[in-house]
């Protein structure tokens, strides 16, 4: 990972909160948006994609981090912050699959990746060591 590698992250919340425009929610109207910062400096952004088929909705996070698999991105090291934005009052949190998806991307580094979620009109910051304690990943097996 590179070390040196600072978050904008003010950039990384606006093209989260933008991305979210073009969420297909039309059975929750919630309308979430993330961007993913990668070790090579890219972002890619994604949106929950919802179907007629409750089940086979997708969060915006696993959309954002299989963008930056497609890529390339990954392949040259792990996740490095994260912004979610989701169009409500209430604060924010990436749910439990997205957080194991986020595992996957980590090196095994979870507290070195940083996510900033929004809350209303702020943003709240964790790692994903927080999010996700005594996760199980690659490093398990
Ligand atoms: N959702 C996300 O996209 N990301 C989150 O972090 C939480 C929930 C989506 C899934 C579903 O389309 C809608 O929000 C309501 O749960």
């Amino acid at each position: 990972m590179n070390e040196l590698l600072q978050p904008d992250w003010n950039a990384l919340q606006q093209a989260a909160k933008q991305a979210a425009a073009r969420a297909h929610a039309p059975y929750s109207s919630f309308r979430v948006g993330a961007a993913v910062l990668w070790s090579n400096g890219e972002v890619t952004r994604g949106v929950n994609v919802e179907n007629a088929s409750y089940p086979l909705g997708v969060c915006a996070e696993l959309h954002a981090v299989a963008a930056g698999v497609l890529a390339g991105h990954a392949a040259q090291g792990p996740v490095r912050a994260v912004a979610v934005w989701a169009d409500s009052d209430s604060s924010l949190r990436p749910c439990g699959g997205c957080r194991q998806v986020l595992q996957e991307f980590c090196d095994g580094r979870p507290q070195q990746v940083l996510l900033t979620c929004s809350y209303g009109s702020n943003w709240e910051q964790r790692n994903l060591a927080e999010l996700l304690p005594e996760a199980f990943g690659p490093h398990s097996l």
